[in-house]
C-alpha cells in the first residue's frame, strides 16, 4: 500500500460492529421481544455484570456519564454554596456534575508530565466550602488516587472517581471505579466500553448511595407512582444495556489490543518533536486516547492529515477557561499545564482494531515529520 492510499481515522466504529454486529442484533431481537426498552431486567443482567468485572459490590446503569456525575454529585449532598476540586484538564462534563448542584467546580493545574491532576496543588485550593473532590482518570490511565485520597482524608472530602474514559484500568493492581464514594462512567459509543447510544453508569460499595442513586435515576421513586422526593429519568434503555453486556465480554481483548499498539506508539516512535504522557508505576493504563504533544503543534495536525491520517484533539480549552466557566473569573496563567496541553496536544489514531500495518504507517509518518 503506497500513503495515498491510507485514510486513518481517529476512531472508526465500524470495524468494531462488523464483528459484533450478529450477536448484538439478537440480543436486541430479545429486547423488543419483551418489550423492555427502558430499565429493567436487561439493565440489571449489565449492572451485575460490570459491578462484578469492575470488583465493586454495586453498578447502575443510567442514561450517559453526565448524568452519572450529576447523580453521584447529588448522592453525596452537594449544594449551593459548596465547592468540589475539578482537575483543569478533563472533558468538561466533570464539572458539570458540581454546576448542576448549584455548587461551585475549582479547578487545579494538572502536572506537566502525567497530564491528571496535580495533588501536590490540591490542598491549596481546599476552604471551608470544599466539599469533595472529583479525580479523573484521563485518556484512560488512572490518576495518583493513594494521594489524592491522602488528601481527601486529611480534609474530610469524599472522594469521586471520573471513570468516563477507564473502564478496566488498574490503579495498583485493582480495577478503578471502587476507590472513591462513587465512580462515574460513560458509555458513550466511542469510549472503550460504548452503547449502541447514550448510556453511563456508577459504581460503588456504598449500598445507601446504590439505592439512594435506583430511585433519583426513576423519578424518586421505588414504589411506581409513588415519589418519595422530585427525582429525574435517567434511566439506562434495554438496548443500550444489552450492547454493554455483549461488548463487556470483549472489553479486556479490545483493551490488551490498544495496550499493544499504545506499547508500539511508545517504543517505536522515536522523534524528539513528540512527547507522550509519562506513565507512573501505578498506572495501567486502558488507552482510550493516546495523546501526544509537540511544539508546533497545527503544524504536525496538517502534515498527518497530507497523509491520510486525521489525529484528534483533547481539548482545545481547558475548563477554567471556557466560556461557560467565565464567571469564576479564572485567567489565563491560572493553570498553566492544563494550558500548555490545550495549544500543543493532538490524539493519534487509537482503536483496537487498528492493523498492525496501519500502525505501523501512523509510526513511519511520524518519524519522519
Ligand atoms: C472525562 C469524562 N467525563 C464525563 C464524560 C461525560 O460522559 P457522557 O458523554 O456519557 O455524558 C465524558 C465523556 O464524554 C468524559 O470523557
Amino acid at each position: 500500500m503506497t500513503e495515498t492510499t491510507y485514510k486513518i481515522p481517529f476512531l472508526d466504529l465500524k470495524r468494531q460492529y462488523q464483528s459484533i454486529k450478529t450477536e448484538v442484533f439478537a440480543r436486541f431481537e430479545e429486547v423488543c421481544e419483551n418489550t423492555a426498552f427502558s430499565g429493567g431486567k436487561y439493565v440489571e443482567e449489565f449492572e451485575k455484570h460490570f459491578a462484578n468485572y469492575c470488583q465493586t459490590q454495586f453498578a447502575l446503569g443510567v442514561d450517559n456519564g453526565t448524568s452519572a456525575l450529576h447523580l453521584a454529585m447529588l448522592a453525596l449532598g452537594i449544594e449551593q454554596g459548596d465547592e468540589v476540586i475539578v482537575p483543569a484538564n478533563t472533558f468538561i462534563a466533570t464539572a458539570w456534575g458540581v454546576s448542576y448542584c448549584n455548587a461551585t467546580p475549582v479547578f487545579v493545574d494538572c502536572t506537566a508530565d502525567t497530564w491528571e491532576i496535580d495533588a501536590s496543588k490540591i490542598e491549596e485550593k481546599i476552604t471551608p466550602k470544599t466539599k469533595a473532590i472529583a479525580g479523573v482518570h484521563l485518556y484512560g490511565q488512572p490518576f495518583d488516587i493513594d494521594a489524592v485520597k491522602t488528601i481527601c482524608e486529611k480534609h474530610n472530602l469524599f472522594l469521586i472517581e471520573d471513570a468516563a474514559q477507564a473502564h478496566g484500568a488498574y490503579y495498583k493492581g485493582k480495577r478503578v471505579g471502587g476507590f472513591g464514594e462513587m465512580a462515574c462512567f460513560s458509555f458513550y459509543p466511542g469510549k472503550n466500553l460504548g452503547a449502541y447510544g447514550e448510556a453511563g453508569g456508577i459504581t460503588t460499595n456504598n449500598e445507601k448511595y446504590y439505592k439512594y442513586i435506583q430511585s433519583l435515576r426513576n423519578h424518586g421513586s421505588v414504589v411506581r407512582y409513588y415519589h418519595d422526593e422530585i427525582g429525574y429519568n435517567m434511566r439506562m434503555g434495554g438496548l443500550e444495556a444489552v450492547s454493554l453486556s455483549v461488548k463487556l465480554k470483549y472489553l479486556d481483548a479490545w483493551n490488551n489490543r490498544r495496550k499493544e499498539i499504545a506499547k508500539r506508539y511508545q517504543t517505536e516512535i522515536k522523534n524528539s518533536a513528540i512527547r507522550m504522557q509519562h506513565q507512573p508505576e501505578f498506572a495501567d493504563s486502558v488507552y482510550h486516547l493516546f495523546v501526544v504533544t509537540t511544539e508546533k503543534r497545527d503544524d504536525l495536525m496538517k502534515y498527518l492529515h497530507e497523509k491520510g491520517i486525521f489525529p484528534g484533539l483533547h481539548y482545545p480549552v481547558p475548563c477554567h477557561l471556557q466560556k461557560a466557566y467565565a464567571h469564576l473569573g479564572y485567567q489565563k496563567g491560572d493553570c498553566p499545564n492544563a494550558e500548555y496541553l490545550a495549544e500543543h496536544c493532538l490524539t493519534l489514531p487509537m482503536f483496537a482494531e487498528l492493523t498492525d500495518e496501519e500502525v505501523s504507517y501512523i509510526i513511519e509518518v511520524l518519524n519522519t515529520y
